[in-house]
Order: structure tokens, then sequence, then C-alpha cells
């Protein structure tokens, strides 16, 4: 469902932690496959190419959210961490607790890295993982089927250092749901008893996220 729907249902201070990755407005659900375009054609499907698939026609990345998102979300969720905060600067404080993504690679056409605004008033903190690791079949529970993927490793980091024991866990914008894989891992192995919620409005990325979740449980293959 439309996350806006989906806060609606849910009173005030609800959730300890959002954990979001809302559309940054910058087409990268185009990007994507542009980029797959032209690796395709100079390097052909060989193994330069691999993890450069194209991914079904997508319209979703076109804005960012509007201000009534982020006054939902801060209404029913204690503490926030954002990814794509820099794109999200007229809607989020000054905040020390910024998060980043190093990907591991310099000078390349795609970012160095990602950033996440939390709520945290903690030191700036980064998580290491290449690109080619994210990438990697086997990081990557049930493969990759959404333009914007974020790997399990990355959200079970987010859960290891900003997660509580029992929290309940809010991600308005699932995607693929990366973060369903990452809180399983939590509650299986660190007996975290984390409770998720989350909302996506992509029938087919829901369809493909339970599938890939249920197919993922069901082979154990949590191996991190
Ligand atoms: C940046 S992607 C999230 C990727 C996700 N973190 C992952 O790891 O796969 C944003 C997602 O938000 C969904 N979306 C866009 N508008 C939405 C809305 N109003 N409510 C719920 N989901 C929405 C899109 O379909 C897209 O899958």
């Amino acid at each position: 469902m439309d996350c806006m729907d989906g806060m609606a249902q849910f009173p005030d201070k609800f959730f300890e932690l959002a954990i979001v990755d809302p559309p940054y407005g910058i087409g990268a659900d185009k990007k994507q496959n542009k980029a797959a375009m032209q690796r395709i054609k100079a390097e052909g499907k060989s193994k330069a190419g691999r993890g450069w698939k194209l991914y079904a026609e997508t319209d979703w990345d076109n804005e960012t959210p509007k201000a009534e998102y982020w006054q939902e979300l801060f209404r029913v969720s204690k503490n926030q961490i954002v990814w794509g905060g820099n794109y999200f600067t007229d809607n989020l404080p000054p905040s020390m607790g910024w998060i980043m993504w190093d990907k591991g690679q310099r000078d390349f056409s795609l970012a160095d890295g990602e950033l996440a605004w939390t709520s945290f008033n903690k030191a700036l903190r980064i998580f290491e993982m290449s690109r080619g690791k994210a990438l990697a079949k086997n990081n990557e529970q049930g493969g990759r089927f959404h333009p914007t993927q974020k790997p399990v490793m990355l959200y079970s980091w987010i859960l290891q250092n900003y997660a509580k024991e029992g929290d309940l866990i809010l991600d308005t914008h699932f995607g693929s749901g990366s973060i369903a894989l990452a809180v399983d891992k939590a509650n299986r192995l660190d007996n975290m008893n984390l409770h998720l919620t989350a909302c996506e409005i992509d029938k087919e990325y829901i369809d493909k996220a339970i599938k890939r979740i249920s197919e993922s449980i069901k082979q154990g293959t949590l191996s991190f």
C-alpha cells in the first residue's frame, strides 16, 4: 500500500525505529537500466557485464516525498534512519549521526558511496562494502530484482548498531525486501526479537520480495 495510508493506521511514536529509503527524485530506477545498456553494448553479456542487468521499466523515482510524508514519519517513529538524506535536506534537521555506505571504489562513473541521515546523536559511522560484494549472488539471498536494491548486509549492520532488542521497526519503502532478510537474521542469530512493518506501493515488487523472503527462509540461506 501507499506508505501514507500505512502510517495513518498507527498512533504517535508507535515505532522505535524507522529505517527508510524513499525515492530520491533522481530517476534512479531508469539510471540503472541506462548504465546496464551502455555496459552490455560495450562489453557484451560476458563476465564484465555481471551485475549489470536490465530491470522492469518503472516510474517511481521522479520526485521526493512531500512535506506530509516527513510529518507522518516523525509522528509515528521515535528514531529515524533515512537513506538518501542528502536529497531531503529541506525536510531533515541538522544531525551529527550520519551514516555513509562506502562502496570502496574511487573515481568511478557512479558515486563512491551513499549517505543516510539519522536522528541519533552519535558520531558519523562508515559501513564499508564494495559494490562487487554487494552485487555478489551469494551475498544477496534470492538474487537481485530491484534497481536500487540495498544489500542485506548493510541492513544487518544498521540493526546491530542502531536497533535494540524488541524494537518495532518501520520501513515505508520496502522495495526488494532486503531489510526483512536482515531482521530475520537478527532474530534467528542474535535473538533480537525485532518486529518489522513495511509498505511498498508496487505490487510486482511486493510479490517478488515475498517470494525472495520465503525462499531464503525455506532454504536457510542466511549465510552471513
Ligand atoms: C529506493 S526504493 C527502496 C529500495 C529498498 N530499500 C531495497 O533495498 O530494495 C523506493 C521504493 O519505494 C516504492 N514507493 C514509491 N512511492 C511509494 C509510496 N508512496 N508508498 C510506498 N512505497 C512507495 C517504490 O516502488 C520503490 O520500490
